[in-house]
């Protein structure tokens, strides 16, 4: 779950700069540490410790020299506890190679041993480092850089996006297996990345990577092999992709965190997908034409893995259709039933989370069919995928995901929508203009919320638990608004269904634990969720409700809505003062909601 980047540039140039800012958006993949190496005539200089990106590099400038191609990591500690010398750019014993990675590497205790009684001097704990040392060992053996490389790859087992710069050869030599890496193309100059959010700044056109890929990037060129399964490296083309992401969409503007500003956008995203149904017709005919042959299972991780449960209570209400939410890292074990012929709906906001893709592949060996809605374009998913759909929310910086949740559930909400209209003959009009009306409701209510929000932040932020409680539809968005407290503000939090709170959790509520219940629009739901509301508040529970604003509800605060979204719809309201409950707490507490402790955005390892 750490970052990379690369430049080559014509000699002579100067890469210090573009690096630095290239790794500074790569930092929401991890922030223990960061480094820079850089070919000079001198050789190769490295700066690199424990901090965030701004604080180790901004030494940088002033320490090191530029050069002409460079490569640079922001690191989330996997193997080795976070310092400095644990930090990447690693180096070979004499220091004629760095090299950046991401991923683990299976049984990297026999290479090193096996170097080491070579006589290889090792400097930190973790398993990237045998990478730097097999290319010196390599290049001893073989003389040739290229062929060097080739072969290190060859002994690698396990997941790696690895960039190498090795002194007197003015290129990037990079490889991936199973941890996402891009190439960008400039003009005199080419870059890798872990994803184009770190190069959008200097070019739209990518060429992705495939696992077993190994490329030679040079300020001009870019060759690429393909190593196979009995071991040999075979050249192969790989197409450029052009990405309409605009540089702009990754600077805060003037908003305090990213998190708040993509808060923000969830009302013109919502917009944006109404306007595009029939970019989503394809995908739905496509879902739609494989029900006939197989069932529908749904699999994804984290807040995606919500959004998915809340899929299957649209496919289940909407159509009558059956389906399965497996959460991604359970896969393997839930997974025995799938035949030939299956789909498996996999949802994911990156299209690079390894329990995803590991899910998709073993879902692929069985024979199923694998659909997907992504956000980031190229991501590993998309090309593992039958089918794809854009949820096209532009990029998450925050760590945690809000607009793409909520993008996620539009995209599900018109998917189904197509569904039943294939599946009842006739084409509804409303389908847009319903998405339309919830997207213009939360735009004129975002203010609102957020002044409620920062009140109700102010009484639960010093609270050790907290309880979000739904039924239905509303019971995933339960799920996301605890799992949004607890990931930037550690306060222990819960989302249960409502109904089901008294066979156990019921004993935990003392006086004064925020009970948060997300009241339904439904008449009947709602006359059983103010009961159990009643039960909470009757043992001493501070209630809070985010509900309908034409309803009467015994609650402590209240945040209203409008009446006229429905159920099928409430989860894209609900959602956001629950994000904002969150964001506000988090602040208030001085915990910088965009890096939350311990977490990554890309979780790439499984
Ligand atoms: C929580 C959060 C994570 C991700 C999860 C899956 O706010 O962001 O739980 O939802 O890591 O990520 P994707 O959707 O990229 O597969």
């Amino acid at each position: 779950m750490c970052g990379i980047v690369g430049i080559t540039s014509k000699k002579g140039a100067g890469v210090l700069k573009d690096l630095i800012s290239s790794l500074t958006k790569l930092e929401y993949r991890g922030y223990d540490s960061a480094g820079i190496a850089i070919l000079t005539d001198k050789g190769i200089e490295v700066i690199k410790g424990v901090g965030t990106i701004s604080e180790v590099v901004s030494r940088a400038l002033d320490e090191i020299k530029d050069g002409s191609t460079g490569i640079g990591h922001t690191r989330w500690a996997t193997h080795g506890e976070v310092s400095e010398q644990n930090a990447h750019p690693l180096l070979s014993c004499d220091r004629r190679v760095a090299v950046v990675h991401n991923g683990t590497l299976d049984d990297f205790e026999k290479l090193r041993d096996r170097l080491m009684a070579k006589g290889h001097r090792f400097s930190s704990d973790t398993d990237s480092e045998v990478i730097a040392h097999l290319i010196e060992e390599n290049i001893t053996l073989h003389g040739d850089i290229v062929e060097a490389f080739v072969k290190t790859v060859m002994s690698l087992k396990g997941s790696y996006a690895v960039a190498a710069i090795i002194q007197g050869y003015n290129a990037l030599l990079v490889a991936r297996n199973k941890s996402p890496l891009v190439v960008g193309l400039g003009n005199g100059e080419n870059y890798c990345a872990s994803d184009v959010a770190a190069l959008l700044h200097k070019t739209n056109r990518f060429i992705f990577l495939e696992d077993g890929d190994i490329a030679l990037v040079t300020p001009d060129t870019v060759k690429v092999c393909h190593l196979t399964s009995t071991g040999e490296a075979l050249s192969v083309e790989r197409g450029i992709e052009l990405i309409e992401w605009s540089p702009e969409l990754l600077s805060r503007g003037s908003y305090e965190h990213f998190m708040l500003k993509e808060i923000h956008e969830q009302p013109n995203i919502i917009r944006k997908i109404a306007e595009n149904l029939n970019y989503y017709r394809k995908f739905a005919e496509a879902l739609f034409g494989y029900l006939r042959d197989g069932s529908l299972s749904i699999v994804a991780a984290g807040t995606s893995y919500h959004a998915g449960l809340i899929g299957k209570y649209l496919f289940s209400k909407m159509l009558s259709v059956r389906s399965e939410v497996i959460i991604a890292s359970e896969f393997q074990e839930w997974s025995h039933h799938l035949r030939k012929g299956d789909i498996v709906l996999a949802i994911s906001q990156s299209g690079e989370t390894a329990d995803v893709l590991e899910a998709v592949r073993i879902a692929r060996s069985r024979g199923t069919r694998v659909l997907s809605l992504v956000n980031v374009p190229g991501s590993t998913l998309t090309r593992l995928s039958d089918e794809v759909a854009y949820i096209q929310a532009g990029p998450e910086v925050g760590v945690a995901a809000t607009k793409t949740f909520t993008a996620q559930i539009a995209v599900l909400y018109l998917i189904s929508s197509i569904m039943k209209d294939l599946n009842e003959g006739k084409i509804r009009e409303n389908t847009e203009r319903s998405l339309l009306s919830v997207s213009k409701i939360l735009n004129g209510q975002l203010d609102e919320f957020k002044r409620r929000s920062k009140d109700i932040s102010e009484r639960i932020k010093h609270k050790k638990n907290a309880f979000f409680l739904g039924r239905g539809i509303n019971f995933p968005t339960a799920l996301e608004g605890a799992l949004k407290l607890k990931e930037i503000s550690y306060i222990h939090a819960e989302g249960y269904p409502a109904g089901e709170y008294k066979h156990g959790p019921l004993a935990l509520i003392e006086e004064g634990v925020p009970a948060i219940v997300l009241v339904p629009y439904d008449e009947d739901l709602r006359r059983k969720i103010i009961y159990n509301l009643m039960e909470v508040k009757s043992r001493g529970a501070l209630t809070i409700t985010v509900q309908p604003d034409n309803v009467d509800v015994p609650t402590d605060f209240a945040i209203t809505t409008d009446s006229s979204v429905g159920e099928l719809l409430s989860p894209l309201i609900y959602a956001v003062p629950l994000q904002l409950i969150a964001y506000y707490t988090a602040v208030s507490l001085n915990r910088n909601p965009d890096k939350p402790r311990n977490l990554a955005k890309s979780v790439t390892v499984e």
